[in-house]
């Protein structure tokens, strides 16, 4: 059963996304990261962020992996072409990069075909991404669309870049959000959307826990 975790940036995704995967001893694919991973590599490059051809190609041959510890649903590392790229990808620059990658077509069509593999073949797997239900698996079991006001998310977004010690001021982690979310929502291609059958989960003001129980128990009326 494929569990699709669609929204916005700082809703919550990936903190909700991996404590369900726990919850569940499900896998989880992290589809965020291999864009992360692509726009890395354009950088790393020196490819121009408008050059289509250039970056398609480049998201073809690179070979975005996870590590995992034996069977533990949560990965390790991210790996590009081997090496590992988990803080790599974390930077401002890869944020102010990504959405550029993200909207061209080759590269979503490379990356939703490898998104599509790693996820074959296992039992349960929680997805998190921004086209997961609409685009990536149409036909997945429960499709989740997780939402949170501007302000909270922005919030969130700001403690844990003071958390990595990046000093930063809340007004720009808003306005940076902003940009993000429109950049994802108006692309053309498969852009930030709730799929029709997607239950809606709106965060603000409920905790993390509060949210995994939730979906949990949707997950496991699907099952029954
Ligand atoms: O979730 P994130 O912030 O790590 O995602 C990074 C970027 O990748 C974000 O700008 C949206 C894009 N993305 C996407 O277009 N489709 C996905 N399935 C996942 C992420």
């Amino acid at each position: 059963m494929i569990v699709a975790i669609d929204g916005p940036a700082a809703s919550g995704k990936s903190t909700v996304a991996r404590a369900l995967a726990e919850r569940l001893g499900a896998h989880y694919l992290d589809t965020g990261a291999m864009y992360r991973a692509v726009a890395h590599a354009a950088l790393e490059h020196g490819i121009d962020l408008d050059d289509g051809a250039a970056l398609t190609a480049l998201a073809s041959v690179s070979e975005i992996g996870f590590e995992h510890a034996d069977d533990a649903p949560l990965p390790t590392a991210v790996l590009l072409d081997g090496a590992d790229v988990t803080s790599a990808i974390r930077t401002p620059e890869v944020d102010a990069a990504v959405s550029a990658v993200a909207k061209d077509p080759g590269v979503r069509r490379a990356l939703v075909a490898h998104q599509r593999a790693l996820a074959s073949g296992a039992d349960v797997v929680v997805v998190e991404g921004r086209d997961i239900g609409t685009v990536v698996f149409p036909d997945a079991g429960l499709k989740v669309f997780l939402t949170a006001s501007a302000e909270e998310r922005a919030r969130r977004r700001h403690v844990e870049m003071n958390e990595r010690g990046r000093a930063v001021d809340s007004q720009v982690v808003l306005e940076e959000l902003e940009r993000r979310d429109t950049a994802d929502s108006s692309r053309e291609t498969s852009p930030l959307a709730a799929a029709p059958d997607a239950v809606h989960v709106d965060t603000t003001g409920l905790s993390i826990a509060e949210v995994v129980e939730r979906i949990a128990a949707l997950v496991e009326e699907r099952v029954s």
